[in-house]
């Protein structure tokens, strides 16, 4: 057989085994048969400067011919097959969407009980004719402190340990100690009469088991020209019992200080525990929940209300405390330990809640 004969021999083995080939790995293994660096094409081309000076340039010529054929064969090849891989691989993998959902269900994830009681707060106030006001994390010192009667030199400022973030325009900045200052801002914005509820993020430098840096607080305010501390007892009262989801609820008002209302009250509520499980609504104990009174008619005048005009109460309580007295958690800091164990165990389910709370009970 001469050397000619050899190539168009190897020519006819490569059509005769491409034409065999059914996967990518079978075509790779016969791409480096042919073309790795101890292929039977690539040993050839290292033949042709043995060849004699006149059969050079054919035997050069037809290898390298060879070598590109069968190279650009491989490369159609190899597209054709892995095509045809994919449409197999994806007709397998089809999905059959009329298949009932499987018995260990679809993980949906589960909402954080910060916002299961955020709305259920405010579907409660809802019902009560409520609406949500909302304001900055990042507040200036005016709001948050000043405008609440809360003056540089008072011992207030103290109570609280504050996030300071650099002036900006010569104001003082700072992380929100409470959502107080959303009343500031919504007196400024909105005539009387005013009923708002503003639940939100809040922050002091402070942590243990029941103190986070960050928390959330829901503030209360009413404004009109007859507003009172009747309304305001039964505005709270209304809102333990549907909460806690009892039909009634012993409560008590103890005199208290805060710097923005006059008088002002905070809110306790009766407990106890049965099988070491908190009860609330009836008992011995008491839990404080929330603080509140009549706003000070300073604040009232500080956003250019009339205190002889207008009157109104306000409230504050903290959502991350209620939160733990009704689903019984006890470490505020795996609230946002994003401990996914955690939150499976506490969260609660998207579509199972009909309605997120009881509401209002008439
Ligand atoms: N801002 C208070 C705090 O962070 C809570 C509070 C108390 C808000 C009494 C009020 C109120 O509106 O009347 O501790």
């Amino acid at each position: 057989m001469n050397k000619f004969d050899e190539i168009s021999k190897l020519k006819e083995q490569i059509a005769k085994v491409i034409s065999k080939v059914q996967t990518l790995d079978q075509l790779e293994s016969m791409r480096i048969a042919y073309l790795g660096k101890k292929g039977t094409i690539t040993s050839l081309l290292k033949k042709i400067s043995l060849q004699s000076p006149e059969d050079r340039k054919d035997f050069g010529e037809q290898v390298n011919i060879l070598k590109r054929k069968t190279s650009e064969e491989i490369d159609r090849f190899k597209s054709n097959l892995f095509n045809e891989e994919l449409t197999e691989k994806i007709s397998k993998n089809k999905i059959d969407v009329t298949l009932p959902i499987p018995e260990s269900g679809i993980d949906i994830g589960k909402i954080h009980p910060i916002t299961q009681v955020t709305e259920e707060i405010i579907e409660i106030f809802s019902d009560m004719d409520f609406d949500i006001a909302e304001g900055p994390d990042i507040e200036n010192d005016h709001n948050n402190f000043n405008a609440l009667n809360i003056p540089e030199s008072h011992p207030a400022r103290q109570m609280v340990d504050t996030f300071y973030l650099p002036q900006v325009d010569g104001e003082t900045r700072l992380l929100r100690t409470h959502t107080s200052p959303v009343q500031i801002r919504t007196m400024l914005s909105k005539k009387p009469p005013i009923r708002i509820i503003a639940p939100g993020r809040t922050y002091r430098s402070d942590s243990d088991q029941t103190h986070t840096p960050m928390f959330h607080q829901v503030e209360g305010l009413v404004i009109d020209s007859d507003s009172n501390m009747g309304q305001l007892k039964w505005v709270l009262e209304e809102f333990c019992k549907a909460f806690f989801e009892v039909p009634s609820i012993k409560m008590r008002f103890r005199p208290s200080y805060f710097p923005f209302t006059e008088p002002s009250l905070e809110v306790d509520i009766a407990c106890h525990k049965s099988n070491n499980q908190l009860i609330v609504g009836e008992g011995d104990d008491w839990l404080e929940v929330l603080g509140s009174g009549m706003v000070h008619p300073q604040v009232l005048r500080n956003v250019n209300l009339d205190p002889s005009v207008y009157k109104g109460f306000a409230f504050g309580m903290g959502i991350d405390r209620l939160a733990m007295l009704k689903y019984g958690m006890t470490d505020l800091r795996a609230f946002f330990d994003s401990d996914l164990r955690w939150l499976r165990h506490y969260g609660f389910k998207v579509f199972d809640i009909p309605s997120l709370s009881k509401g209002l009970s008439e």
